[in-house]
């Protein structure tokens, strides 16, 4: 009975059963079937974009974006007075989460690649590309950084899709691509 205590004080020292040996191995081998099943469906299943992230202070995060707005603006969004960029193709193109919005708009051409910086300004946010399943975890101190290439032409929705409080649900932004 496991409510009293054992009688041998020392019973961790006697010998494995053969049950015991069998399910230990058993987990074990599993244990590296699944490790290693994480790794093959990474590269096979598509499931996970492969991306890098790097520890960067907000202001600089910040710098980085708003160089990039003054270099290449062509717009303004509506009336909401967010930029619409337009960087050159093969650039670095930034994006900033804070309450509550995606800063700026970017103009992204098709078939061309571009490396997509993301990071938070104040707590967590969720860069969610609709209608595509991207979704990537946006904090604050840290950069998201993944190799994009649009290969259709429209408007993409950004969706925040972590809950960032009492504006969450009107955090949204837009990425255009363009022929
Ligand atoms: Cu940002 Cu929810």
């Amino acid at each position: 009975m496991a409510i009293t205590p054992p009688t041998d004080r020392l019973w961790w020292k006697e010998p494995l059963s053969k049950t015991e040996i069998t399910w230990i191995s058993i987990a074990f081998a599993w244990s590296i079937i699944m490790f290693l099943a994480m790794i093959y469906w990474h590269m096979t299943g598509e499931q996970n974009l492969s991306n890098e992230a790097y520890r960067i202070k907000p202001e600089v995060f910040a710098a980085k974006a708003e160089a990039m707005v003054e270099q290449y603006q062509v717009g303004e969004e509506g009336d909401t007075g967010v930029p619409v960029v337009h960087p050159p193709p093969g650039s670095d193109v930034y994006l900033i989460a804070r309450l509550w919005e995606w800063w700026p708009v970017l103009e992204l051409e098709k078939g061309q690649s571009y490396r997509l910086h993301l990071s938070s300004m104040d707590w967590q946010h969720g860069f969610s590309l609709q209608p595509t399943n991207i979704n990537i975890q946006v904090h604050p101190g840290y950069e998201m950084v993944l190799t994009i290439t649009p290969n259709e032409a429209g408007e993409f929705g950004v969706v925040c899709n972590e809950y960032c409080g009492i504006g969450h649900h009107t955090m949204v932004g837009k990425i255009r691509v363009v022929e």
